[in-house]
């Protein structure tokens, strides 16, 4: 449940959090602000500072106290516990940048880093490792991102603060009894003030879209006081679809009421094809398709499907991320197609024999024997109206037609189905041999 391993968007919101860190650095002249790293994340210690002398940085976590990374004379030597773990972001010491960079930063990490020049500190920062609560929720559905905090039971509405964010940037803050949004979540977001005073600062969202994945922290009081789970990550899958439907039918693409997507298509054996791009109630279609879309109340219609239609229709938000998987399979005129082909086949191959037997019986007729000739007549007949047990032709007439025996005496397997027009073939060349 819990993805570890170094994700990049925490790269990019780690130097986000430190441009942040930089300025409370500024602001509050030096003093602490902590660093929260999701667990096997890299971490970025902020320390804009030069150093000519010796650096150390150290690890004061509630019970020990420990060597991160000692730089004597320009060369640099990990502690024992974090061995090609961290390094200084910055080769020379006297560049102006002392940062920390530790990854994977494990869970026992977390404390107080301190800098130190000649033993004079430069730089304290605390570290904060969390693991967070994995929520995944389909796109346009409705989520809860669980938060609970120790809160006052009896406190004012207008006392309560609440800050909601997602990878640093703001979701919801309440404040002095005022709601705040941070973009894209106005309308959508909300937290209860009821639940509040029970120790829930839960945060709803409705309609949920791809651009909403990412991972979420609760703060309340302080800024710096995170409830549990201290992060949750949210993860939006995609609907999966599988529609059954026959040939002409129409096929309709929930498009989950996103202004914008794009819809591919992917044959059984053809690469991924663009179907039509959607924005509004128009769309703009490639030239196969162009006549045989509408957009209705959110859907995308595709008319008179055709076996051609089987395969993958894919439908993308405007961020290329997949929103629904819709697995089609036509059924129709090609299955039928083939199951005729399937039947005609074996009929086809025992009217040649049957035609054939007939000519062989038809040119001894002309031997004067009559009576071949009839029943050669009456084994066509056999043919045309039972397939199967047409096998058995010629042995009735082996039976009833002494003449005819020496032709079918050469072949003692009769009957058999299988063997029939190879055994034929032989037997027409023979008679051709003969001739
Ligand atoms: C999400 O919540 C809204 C408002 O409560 C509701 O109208 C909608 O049906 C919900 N959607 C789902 C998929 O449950
Ligand atoms: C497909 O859609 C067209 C136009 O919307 C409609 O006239 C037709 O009856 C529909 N076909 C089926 C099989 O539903
Ligand atoms: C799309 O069409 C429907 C009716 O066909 C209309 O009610 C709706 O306002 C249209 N939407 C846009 C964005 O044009
Ligand atoms: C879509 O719109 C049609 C009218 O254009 C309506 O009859 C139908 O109920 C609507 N479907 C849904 C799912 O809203």
């Amino acid at each position: 449940m819990i993805p570890f391993g170094h994700s990049p968007t925490w790269s990019l919101s780690g130097v986000h959090s430190y441009c942040l860190l930089l300025l409370f650095a500024l602001c509050l002249g030096g003093m602490s602000v902590p660093v929260a790293v999701k667990v096997r994340d890299t971490a970025i210690i902020p320390c804009y500072k030069t150093c000519n002398g010796d650096v150390l940085w150290a690890l004061t976590t509630k019970n020990e106290k420990l060597d991160v990374l000692r730089c004597v004379q320009g060369r640099c030597t990990e502690g024992s516990s974090f061995k090609n773990r961290v390094h200084l972001s910055h080769e020379k010491i006297n560049s102006g940048n002392l940062s920390l960079i530790m990854s994977p930063v494990l869970y026992n990490d977390e404390g107080w880093y301190e800098a130190t020049c000649d033993l004079e500190l430069l730089c304290k920062f605390h570290l904060e490792v969390f693991v967070p609560t994995t929520v995944s929720v389909s796109v346009s559905g409705n989520v809860t991102l669980p938060c609970y905090a120790r809160t006052e039971k009896t406190i004012a509405d207008d006392s309560v603060n609440i800050l909601w964010n997602k990878d640093d940037q703001m979701v919801l803050q309440v404040q002095k009894g005022h709601t705040k949004y941070g973009s894209g979540f106005t309308e959508r977001a909300s937290v209860s003030l009821h639940h509040y005073k029970d120790g829930d600062l839960s945060l709803n969202i409705l309609g949920v879209t791809t651009s909403d994945k990412g991972l979420y922290r609760c703060y309340h009081n302080t800024d710096e006081e995170h409830g549990y789970p201290s992060a949750v990550s949210l993860i939006v899958t995609a609907h999966q679809k599988l529609c059954v439907k026959k040939f002409g039918d129409n096929l309709t693409l929930d498009l989950f009421g996103s202004d914008s997507v794009t819809v591919t298509f992917t044959g059984s054996d053809t690469e991924e094809i663009q179907v039509c791009n959607v924005t509004g109630n128009n769309t703009t279609c490639s030239l196969d398709y162009n006549n045989r879309v509408s957009v209705m109340n959110h859907s995308l219609v595709l008319r008179g499907l055709t076996s051609s239609d089987g395969g993958t229709f894919t439908v993308k938000d405007n961020m290329g991320e997949v929103i629904s998987i819709n697995t089609v399979t036509v059924e129709g005129v090609a299955r039928n197609r083939s199951f005729v082909a399937l039947l005609a086949f074996p009929f086809l191959v025992l009217l040649f024999i049957g035609l054939f037997l007939w000519c062989k019986y038809h040119r001894k007729s002309q031997v004067p024997e009559n009576r071949s000739y009839y029943n050669a007549r009456e084994s066509i007949v056999v043919i045309e109206s039972s397939q199967r047990e047409s096998a058995y032709i010629g042995v009735p007439q082996q039976e009833t037609n002494p003449n005819m025996s020496g032709d079918l005496e050469d072949y003692p397997g009769l009957p058999v189905e299988e063997t029939m027009p190879v055994i034929l073939t032989t037997e027409k060349q023979d008679n051709i041999a003969e001739e």
